[in-house]
């Protein structure tokens, strides 16, 4: 028997759109063994009902890819999934079973694929590389995937920045989620995004935190997919209104992520606490460090 753990990841952090990654706190656990026939799948965990237990498992799926990649297949498979990393709510659960499932299906066979190979894997079958980058590697990584190949650099997660995550009990799917996006966007935001996240990685990489305040601002998905849900909406507005600049959306969302460093930001991190408790819906707040 073997066992992986993975972590769950917020992706884009603002305007790092499909190329910035961080790996957080909170993990997934998988276990798989070869039997003599059949597939066993066992879900325990957060929002079990909603994991498939049959073929159509993302672990299973993905493992099926490494299988074939390694040109070995065990006659019978058993796998167990512990789930903490909540499902559709921007926080990489995907990444997290595709990435699990390759590492776990390699670990079963003596890792025959190196970790450059699992990333090609995991990248083709999630399609973007944000996720997928800092739950195999863990930290912050910026990763950029063009004609098919994806070059990265990773670096460690400053042990300061605190991840303020609120997560609602409504899900948004990835594929809803990116259908929001237009074809194309003005020349201006472009600009922008391109000096905030240039900004943003500089700030990560070397420790110059408070930088990171004026960098997180997005325009080429945050504003098209806050408006799928009205209480996103009403959360940025609300934030924008108090002073706080320090949120974006994590990954697909609906996850919102408010980013602070030290104690002095105490005061706003209490204005979140009360903008997220004034939702009609039901969010859950919680505080994870990155890994
Ligand atoms: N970069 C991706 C997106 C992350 O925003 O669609 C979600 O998987």
């Amino acid at each position: 028997m073997v066992r992986v753990t993975v972590p769950a990841t917020t992706a884009n952090i603002g305007p790092g759109f499909d190329c910035l990654g961080i790996a957080l706190s909170l993990y997934n656990e998988i276990e798989a063994e070869e039997i003599e026939k059949g597939l066993l799948i066992e879900v325990e965990g957060r929002d079990k009902e909603e994991i498939e237990t049959n073929e159509g498992n993302l672990i299973y799926q993905s493992m099926l890819k490494t299988f074939d990649r390694i040109g070995w297949h065990p006659k019978g498979l058993r796998i167990k999934q512990y789930n903490r990393i909540p499902v559709s709510r921007g926080l990489g659960s995907s990444a997290a079973c595709i990435v699990g499932g390759i590492m776990v299906a390699n670990k079963l066979k003596n890792s025959p694929l190196s970790k450059e190979e699992m990333l090609r894997l995991a990248v083709e079958i999630e399609g973007h590389p944000d996720n997928v980058t800092p739950a195999l590697f863990g930290g912050v990584v910026v990763s950029c995937q063009d004609q098919g190949e994806t070059n990265y650099v990773r670096f460690p997660v400053h042990e300061a920045l605190k991840f303020i995550v609120a997560i609602p009990e409504v899900q948004l799917s990835t594929k809803a989620s990116r259908g929001a996006l237009p074809e194309f966007v003005p020349f201006k935001d472009a600009v922008l995004n391109v000096g905030k996240s240039s900004l943003l990685v500089a700030a990560l990489m070397s420790g110059e935190l408070e930088k990171i305040s004026c960098s997180l601002k997005d325009r080429l998905h945050q504003p098209y997919r806050i408006s799928l849900i009205d209480s996103l909406k009403n959360i940025f507005q609300e934030a924008e209104k108090q002073e706080i600049n320090q949120l974006f959306l994590s990954g697909a969302g609906p996850s919102i992520v408010y980013l602070t460093w030290n104690q002095e930001k105490e005061e706003k991190e209490k204005i979140f606490y009360r903008i997220i408790e004034g939702m009609p819906e039901e969010w859950n707040i919680v505080t994870l460090k990155g890994d």
